[in-house]
């Protein structure tokens, strides 16, 4: 990546695969000291040398917050964060499975919440410091098979909105970061063709691209996000006609 980034540590959940990997190599590459968590120390391992890796379940909260402390004794302040730890499982209307609604609500949600009671301290406490989560554009409107995992986003995004102008005042920005289809082990499993289908690399740098403009919202590709757009704000038979033709019949 070229060209100075503004921050000096970071700390990246996410990061054995997928985009949160990408973020840690490209970091990493800009002369950012990175410590990097997901729960597979084996794939963490292959970031390379000059990462700090810390195996973590973020569905953990005690360990999210003994993970950040090391990682602050290790590295110094962490000036930024990218929570990118998630999961993904279509469902069908028919066959809805609490336990994993909860499973998937308590990764990539209450995972974002758990590292954010880890850093948010810390960071108020200096007046500084940048913090992110990857939701996702799912996180915009109810789409067929998502029922478990679009509301987890659409709750990441309503959470930044909730926090963000409090932590301004307290010298924190607060960045969502909502990419549509990016090829990575999550989408893997998708047996439809995935519009605007962006590679992890290109995601990361567009996600770094747009935290180091301290942007509030990081959506791409512009214009999938456009296009979703127009879709939300139609009324809702005509929303759920275009969606029954063009998504559930499209196969
Ligand atoms: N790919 C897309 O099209 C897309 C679009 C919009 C948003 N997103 C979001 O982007 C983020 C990254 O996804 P990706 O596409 O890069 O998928 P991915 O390659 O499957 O990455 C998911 C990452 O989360 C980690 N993880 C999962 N559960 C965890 C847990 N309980 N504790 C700690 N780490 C955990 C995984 O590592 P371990 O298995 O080693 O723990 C992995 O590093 C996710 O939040 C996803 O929802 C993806």
């Amino acid at each position: 990546m070229a060209g100075a980034l503004p921050w000096k540590t970071a700390w990246v959940t996410g990061a054995s695969t997928g985009i949160g990997r990408d973020i840690v190599l490209q970091l990493t590459a800009a002369g950012v000291k990175v410590a990097a968590s997901a729960r597979s120390p084996d794939k963490l391992a292959m970031l390379g040398e000059g990462v700090l890796t810390i195996p973590l379940d973020v569905t953990d909260a005690a360990a999210c917050k003994a993970a950040f402390e090391r990682i602050e004794t290790e590295l110094g302040p962490v000036e930024l964060v990218v929570f990118g730890a998630g999961t993904y499982a279509p469902v069908a209307a028919d066959k809805i499975d609490p336990t994993l609604f909860a499973h998937t609500m308590s990764t990539n949600y209450m995972g974002v919440v758990n590292c954010l009671a880890a850093v948010a301290p810390r960071m108020t406490a200096r007046g500084a410091g940048q913090i992110s989560w990857i939701a996702s554009v799912a996180g915009f409107m109810g789409l067929p098979k998502a029922a478990a995992y679009g509301p987890t986003k659409a709750a990441l995004i309503n959470l930044a909105e909730c926090l963000e102008p409090e932590m301004k005042l307290k010298g924190i920005t607060i960045s969502v970061i909502n990419p549509g289809f990016v090829a990575t082990p999550l989408t893997a499993q998708n047996d439809f063709e995935m519009p605007f289908l962006m590679q992890p690399d290109e995601a990361a740098r567009r996600t770094i691209a747009g935290l180091a403009a301290r942007r509030f919202e990081i959506a791409y590709p512009w214009r999938f996000v456009a296009i979703l757009r127009a879709l939300r704000a139609l009324p809702y038979p005509l929303f759920f006609r275009l969606i029954t033709r063009f998504v559930l019949k499209a196969k």
